[in-house]
């Protein structure tokens, strides 16, 4: 094994983040706006099933960046290098292992870098990359099993260690120059391999060594070919970002050109183009339709096309009466003052009328995700002839396979719902702006667009909204005293400073009444729990450890502003074995 990550955490082998995601089950691990596009696809009929890669074909929003290209070679790390290339302002784009070297050298990439992965080059079945790429004269640079592959392929020789290195070690650098340019000799760093090279390749030398491997580090410059068995993607490698900033900025020549400004100007470009063209050529207005969940993604994806398309741009946004206090208004402002045509569809008494009665959380879902197709439907058929779909589709949901998770929802959706959708014959076409980002670029732009931080920081929230949030019958009331208890909660973690710090902060309504004292009388009333936790990607969460004097004003503050509350408490179970939501 030659990469296996931290303790603990292990990919299988051969699997990339390409492979299959990991059953979600009811829950739909994605961009807080997919499931409403999921929605909007069963219900204006789209093909959930159309391939990323013939969406993307039309739309080359990196044409004017320089771009590296990486192989993942299914280390878990595979994204983070691509997000610390970006971090330094250089397109990065992350391919499957196997992608032909035609296919590489088409976007004409400033260098290739090669990720980990849990392999052995010895081992029969390893994945390999076109052999083409090590004749291609672009500087390449392995990492880990990337190091392994290029060694191998060049005649020299890996072998399984003795010594398994995984976590913190100190490498010595021997040749400052290079990768390590500015880099001190001694460096601390992070380790996660199971093989060594044992037999350097002819043109390569040894330019870092620890106790255990003189090949930490390899080069051979005349070939701008380099290989290190450490990560300088993980940040336990204190200079990583700089190694990483050495080959992609000084030996591979890239212009750091992929900023929010670029990125939105060559956008508006190409959309705009490719709405007049299809306008053209099909004698349509062009008209572009987007729902706004109230989430980062759909709002900076509006923005963007509107910029491209003006008026040919409306926006729906289904108010479900599941939003937090004040989001709708917030929402319908912010896009108004940006001269965006948003249509409000108010909807709360409807899904109300629906939820009666129903406590099954499954049900509240399958009930809310049926009600918001019925309504989108509605909405569609009144807008007339629409030619374009706006979604806020990320880089995540893209690269996770050729089946993204977006598509599964949509798939899992339509399931559920067993909804009928417009007639068959109404095709839109996409477009999905993002799918070339990360979250913290598509947030970076939205800043760059102009939209509000409220809404550009703002935490994921789930489609089905308070409703999960509230444990037992969803009322008009019930609804209210939620919406009031988590706008404390929200305002006392601003307040604090930690609503950046932590994945998602709120209340719950409980079930659960229970007797007080106010003033000189018992009361008995309601408990609400409160729920903050810190995550990476919601995949798993720990219970946040808010400061006492934060938790206590949250406490005081609800009880006394939230009418029919005398009771707070905090939630401090982790995800595994809790999930975040509590339904
Ligand atoms: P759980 O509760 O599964 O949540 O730990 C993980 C992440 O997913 C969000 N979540 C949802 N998002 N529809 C959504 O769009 C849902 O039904 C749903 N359920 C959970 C949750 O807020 C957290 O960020």
């Amino acid at each position: 094994m030659s990469d296996e990550g931290e303790p603990g955490a292990s990919a299988p082998l051969g699997k990339t983040v390409y492979g299959e995601p990991e059953d979600a089950g009811h829950r739909v691990h994605i961009s807080d706006d997919a499931e409403v596009e999921a929605y909007l696809d069963t219900a204006l009929g789209t093909d959930a099933s159309y391939s990323p890669a013939a969406a993307t074909a039309e739309l080359e929003p990196a044409a004017q960046a320089d771009s590296i290209v990486i192989l993942d070679f299914g280390s878990q790390y595979s994204q983070l290098i691509a997000r610390r290339v970006r971090e330094l302002n250089v397109y990065s784009e992350l391919l499957p292992f196997d992608t032909p070297w035609s296919q590489i050298s088409a976007r004409r990439p400033k260098a290739v870098i090669l990720s980990g992965g849990p392999a052995s080059v010895y081992e029969d079945g390893a994945p390999h990359p076109d052999p083409a790429i090590w004749s291609s004269g672009l500087p390449t640079l392995g990492i880990c099993y990337g190091m392994h592959l290029m060694a191998e392929a060049l005649g020299g020789e890996v072998v399984s260690f003795e010594r398994k290195e995984f976590g913190p070690a100190v490498v010595s650098v021997t040749s400052q120059d290079g990768l390590f340019a500015g880099i001190e000799p001694e460096q601390a760093v992070w380790m996660s391999h199971g093989d060594s090279i044992e037999r350097l390749p002819d043109g390569f030398r040894s330019t870092a060594r620890t106790d255990s491997t003189p090949y930490a580090a390899v080069a051979d410059p005349n070939r701008a070919l380099y290989g290190i068995q450490f990560h300088p993607e993980v940040v336990h490698t204190k200079r990583g970002r700089d190694i990483l900033r050495n080959f992609v900025i000084e030996i591979a020549g890239a212009r750091q050109n992929w900023t929010p400004a670029n990125f939105i100007s060559s956008n508006v470009e190409d959309i705009r183009r490719r709405v007049e063209e299809h306008s053209r050529a099909t004698g349509t207005d062009g008209r572009v339709l987007c729902a706004l969940s109230g989430g980062v993604d759909s709002a900076v994806a509006a923005t963007l096309v509107h910029r491209a398309v003006g008026d040919r741009l409306t926006c729906v946004h289904v108010d479900h009466g599941m939003m937090r206090k004040n989001e709708t208004e917030l929402l319908r402002t912010a896009f108004e003052q940006l001269g965006v045509k948003v249509v409000v569809v108010n909807a709360r008494e409807r899904f109300l009328r629906k939820l009666e009665g129903v406590i099954d959380p499954e049900r509240k879902r399958h009930i809310i995700g049926n009600e918001f197709i019925r309504v989108f439907e509605e909405e569609a058929a009144r807008l007339g002839q629409i030619d374009w779909l706006t979604q806020g589709t990320l880089y995540p949901d893209v690269i996770e396979s050729a089946t993204s998770s977006k598509e599964k929802a949509a798939a899992k959706i339509k399931t559920h719902h067993n909804v009928g959708g417009l007639p068959d014959d109404i095709t839109f076409r996409l477009i999905e702006p993002l799918r070339y980002l990360f979250k913290d670029e598509v947030r970076a732009v939205g800043k760059e667009l102009g939209l509000p931080d409220s809404m550009v920081q703002r935490q994921p929230f789930p489609g089905p909204g308070l409703a999960i949030r509230i444990i037992g019958e969803v009322t008009a009331e019930r609804l209210d005293t939620l919406r009031e208890a988590d706008w404390i909660v929200i305002d006392e973690i601003k307040a604090a400073g930690l609503y950046h710090s932590v994945w998602q902060s709120f209340a719950i309504l409980t079930p659960v009444r229970s007797v007080g004292v106010m003033g000189d009388g018992r009361t008995y009333a309601n408990v609400v729990a409160i729920r903050a936790v810190t995550s990476e990607d919601g995949m798993t969460a720990d219970w946040a450890k808010i400061p006492y004097e934060v938790l206590g004003k949250i406490s005081s503050r609800i009880v006394n502003e939230v009418p029919g509350v005398n009771r707070v408490v905090y939630d401090i179970s982790s995800k595994p074995p809790a999930t975040i939501e509590w339904e």
